[in-house]
């Protein structure tokens, strides 16, 4: 039997459902101004911890969208950053001169954001090419990296819940929060 090795009455509340969905319809807005009127954007959701917001995202959007997913390796079951990272599951159409907008849960040192624009510049020369993140944790940056849009920013702590998980487990809760080490 798989148990998580942490109890989710410790977990502090850090964003409630309702801040989360007011803020992902706030950036919904924020996009869609930004993007050409009666153009597609390709809506990328990188898995598995975007899943959430990028579905929620993507009901606000009012241009019509294309959803593709990509998949990077790198985190494991640590909780922290890897600079080894490749994109697998990659299946994603021709995006050349295409607007395409990179959905993440979180930008933590910044390193998969970095792998994933460079990626994206270099293989597939989007015509407008941006990012968005709920969390941006600005503190833990090691790269020159900043999102285009994002919903909160946090302090370096380590967050679940709304796609973002800890081994594995608390990525289906409906809101954010944090364990605290003590
Ligand atoms: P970065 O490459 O260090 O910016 O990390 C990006 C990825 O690490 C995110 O897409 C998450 O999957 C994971 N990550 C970073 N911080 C956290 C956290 O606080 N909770 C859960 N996952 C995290």
């Amino acid at each position: 039997m798989s148990e998580p090795d942490k109890n989710i009455n410790d977990l502090k509340l850090l964003f409630p459902e309702e801040k989360i969905q007011k803020k992902v319809k706030e950036l919904a807005l924020e996009i869609d101004a930004v993007f050409p009127e009666n153009e597609t954007i390709f809506i990328i959701c990188v898995l598995k911890g975007s899943v959430m917001f990028f579905t929620e995202l993507s009901k606000h959007l009012k241009h019509n969208v294309q959803m593709e997913f990509i998949r990077i390796s790198s985190y494991g079951n640590e909780t922290k950053s890897s600079n080894n990272m490749q994109a697998i599951d990659l299946t994603l159409p021709d995006l050349n001169n295409n607007n395409v907008l990179i959905v993440e849960d979180i930008i933590d040192t910044g390193l998969t954001a970095k792998f994933l624009t460079d990626m994206f510049k270099i293989k597939h020369k989007p015509k407008k090419l941006l990012f968005v993140t709920l969390l941006n944790k600005k503190c833990a940056r090691q790269t020159d990296i900043n999102p285009d849009f994002y919903g909160f920013e946090i302090d370096d702590k380590f967050v679940v819940g709304y796609g973002l998980d800890y081994k594995g487990f608390f990525r289906n809760l409906p809101y954010i929060g944090y364990f605290p080490s003590n």
